[in-house]
């Protein structure tokens, strides 16, 4: 991924103006790092399938990471968590100010459809790409995921809703990636189905975790902010720790039933992108 990092570190979006703040911001979270998890699992799928696409996927692997920042960055505000440290350092509006952190969202979310119309693919891809970040990032994911998750703080919601508020908040984005993959690699639409359904499984089981690392872990040892759920319809405040972690070894088992039935390239591309959230439950 250090090619992938290079790329985004030298295509970073540019806002020069005369606003003191606002183009240094605009880069400030890209550049803070994360695990790059969304990208990964795109271009994982592009190798797979067509290895001498990976360099034009870099713009839609890009796209990813923007419009997932920008829902890190809209999360952390006060309206919403709260928080104050994300990817080890300052929150946003923290280190700036409220204004300039919704704006940053606002400009990564749309420059996310910018560089896709950008990108060297055919433009029946791109249509594709944009319709399937659209919807699973929007109304048919994340957007609805984070409005549910915020307007139930402090309400129970049922087990099967708890599972849809997670499905959507972030299975879907995660879904999406490999689904997007599979666009840019050209599979047909039953292949990219059921990448788009492995990811649902995917991202539950990454939520799961996510929440786990809320009730287990330090904000420093995360680099973000935790024990931030108290009110939230986290995994750990419905089925407890031990509980979350069944959960967890669940889907594990059903992740590598549907690793087995991957062809082998694209296996060998996903083990060691997964292998940490797959063995993570074991260690803990
Ligand atoms: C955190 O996402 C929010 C969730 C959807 C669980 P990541 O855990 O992918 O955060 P980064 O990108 O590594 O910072
Ligand atoms: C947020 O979930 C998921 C998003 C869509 C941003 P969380 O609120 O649990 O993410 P963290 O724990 O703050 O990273
Ligand atoms: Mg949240
Ligand atoms: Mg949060
Ligand atoms: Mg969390």
């Amino acid at each position: 991924m250090q090619d992938f990092e290079a790329y985004l570190t030298t295509h970073l979006p540019e806002a020069p103006s005369f606003h003191p703040t606002f183009d240094r911001a605009l880069k400030a979270m890209l550049l803070a790092g994360g695990k790059r998890f969304r990208p990964q699992l795109l271009l994982a799928v592009v190798d797979a399938y067509t290895p001498l696409l990976r360099e034009s996927a870099y713009p839609v692997a890009m796209a990813l990471e923007m419009l997932h920042t920008y829902s890190l960055i809209h999360d952390d505000l006060p309206v919403m968590d709260d928080a104050d440290l994300r990817r080890g350092e300052p929150t946003l509006h923290k280190r700036y100010d409220e204004v300039t952190a919704v704006l940053v969202g606002d400009a990564l979310n749309t420059h996310a459809f910018y560089l896709i119309a950008d990108a060297p693919l055919h433009n029946d891809v791109k249509v594709a790409l944009v319709k399937e970040l659209a919807y699973s990032g929007g109304i048919g994911g994340m957007v609805l995921g984070q409005a549910i998750d915020c307007h139930f703080e402090g309400e129970k919601l049922t087990p099967e809703q708890v599972d849809f508020l997670h499905e959507y908040k972030t299975g879907r984005l995660i879904a999406a990636s490999l689904k997007m993959g599979a666009i840019v690699a050209g599979l047909e639409e039953k292949a990219q189905q059921t990448l788009f359904d492995f990811g649902l499984d995917l991202g539950l089981l990454f939520q799961i975790q996510d929440d786990i690392i809320d009730a287990t872990q330090s904000s420093e040892d995360a680099g973000k902010t935790t024990g931030n759920d108290d009110a939230k319809n986290s995994y750990i405040n419905h089925f407890g720790l031990q509980g979350s972690r069944e959960r967890a070894d669940a889907l594990v088992a059903k992740i590598e039933k549907q690793m087995v039935q991957f062809d082998a390239p694209l296996r060998a591309k996903l083990e060691p992108i997964l292998d940490n959230y797959l063995n993570r439950h074991k260690i803990q």
